[in-house]
């Protein structure tokens, strides 16, 4: 939780389609990858900015141990 009393799932990781880390998350953890990510959010599909740390996040997602 920041500051703002905002969680980390709320943050906003693409401004142009209001799409939150947990959204990322969740879709991640259904079996998504970036593309699929994109195509059911809208992530990644305005202005771009928000593609490596799209990235990164799903990267280090991609290596934490399966529950
Ligand atoms: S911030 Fe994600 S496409 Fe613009």
């Amino acid at each position: 939780m920041d500051s703002d009393g905002n969680s980390p799932a709320d943050e906003i990781m693409c401004v142009c389609s209001g799409t939150t880390r947990g959204q990322i998350y969740d879709l991640f953890m259904q079996g998504k990858d970036v593309e699929a990510i994109s195509r059911h959010s809208g992530a990644l599909s305005g202005c771009g900015g928000c593609e490596w740390d799209i990235e990164q996040f799903v990267k280090a997602l991609a290596v934490l141990p399966k529950t």
